[in-house]
């Protein structure tokens, strides 16, 4: 049977909360009257997100021309919703680093950041609208795991290690040890951080798209492919083979056809490659 939210939530006790800064951020960055200084003025109270950011923007990923070196020039350079994917990145990667211990932890957080990666380019490629939501949507998909590594550590640590050694499905082996899975509790934590229902349900949904709402479904299947494509990639833990169902009601939802994505995947290959400096230092 089923497990309903509540019941999970109850399972899983408290949950990680996001940090008091990015809250904040989120809050300027949501507000239409809000100004560069307000960003900034929350932001400069970290000093670890404070260079976090600059590093981040004179790094690839975000396609800077030239160096920035305050937050000033940071926020007017990279915009408001740029910023607040940063915030959300360092905050889960904080997440993903409490989680699981050695080799799987530092797995799980690359694959975060080349899914995110991944999700943001076929977004732009496939012209949906709110590429940044894809970006986030494809670094969060997976905090799930985070979660459970943090809330079990030695019963989550080892089911990891049967899905790297054995080729597990590791969903399936959630499901048999505690009645839920990482995409259930992904969803439970991004509904608690009051971040879009589009991203919750990207979450939820990301092995399933096609059970996604239909406002949000199409989000849930960019995150599906780039989830996958990372996983052909190798940059994670888990065989592609077992979400090829994901994938292929992905491209059907986004109307892409095989040959299609194949190029698609040439350009974006392209995009984590010029990333990956960016990736091995996040
Ligand atoms: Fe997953
Ligand atoms: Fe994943």
């Amino acid at each position: 049977m089923p497990i309903t939210p509540q019941e999970l939530i109850a399972n899983l006790g408290d949950l990680p909360p996001l940090p008091q800064v990015a809250t904040q951020v989120l809050r300027v960055s949501a507000d239409p009257d809000a100004t560069a200084e307000d960003l900034r003025k929350v932001i400069s109270m970290d000093q670890a997100l404070t260079s976090q950011i600059l590093k981040i923007s004179n790094s690839a990923m975000f396609g800077m021309m030239r160096e920035v070196t305050t937050l000033t020039q940071a926020i007017m350079t990279l915009g408001f919703s740029t910023i607040k994917s940063v915030v959300i990145a360092s905050s889960a990667k904080n997440l993903y680093h409490r989680g699981t211990v050695g080799l799987q932890e530092r797995l799980i957080w690359e694959h975060a950041l080349v899914s995110a990666i991944a999700s943001r380019a076929f977004a732009k490629s496939l012209k949906f609208p709110r590429v940044e939501e894809a970006f986030i949507g494809g670094l969060l998909h997976d905090i799930g795991k985070s979660v459970l590594g943090v809330k079990f550590p030695e019963r989550y640590g080892a089911l990891l290690r049967t899905v790297y050694n054995e080729g597990a499905i590791c969903q399936n082996m959630e499901l048999e040890m505690f009645g839920f899975d990482h995409a259930m509790v992904g969803e439970a934590l991004v509904s608690q951080w009051n971040l879009a229902l589009s991203l919750q349900t990207a979450v939820r949904w990301h092995h399933d798209p096609i059970h996604a709402s239909d406002d949000h479904r199409e989000l849930a299947a960019i995150v599906a492919l780039a989830n996958h494509m990372a996983l052909e990639q190798k940059v994670g833990i888990g065989d592609p083979a077992h979400l090829d169902g994901a994938n292929q009601q992905a491209m059907e939802i986004l109307r892409v056809g095989p040959e299609a994505l194949s190029s698609l995947k040439e350009g974006i290959l392209a995009a984590i490659e010029q990333d990956k400096s960016m990736i091995a230092e996040f």
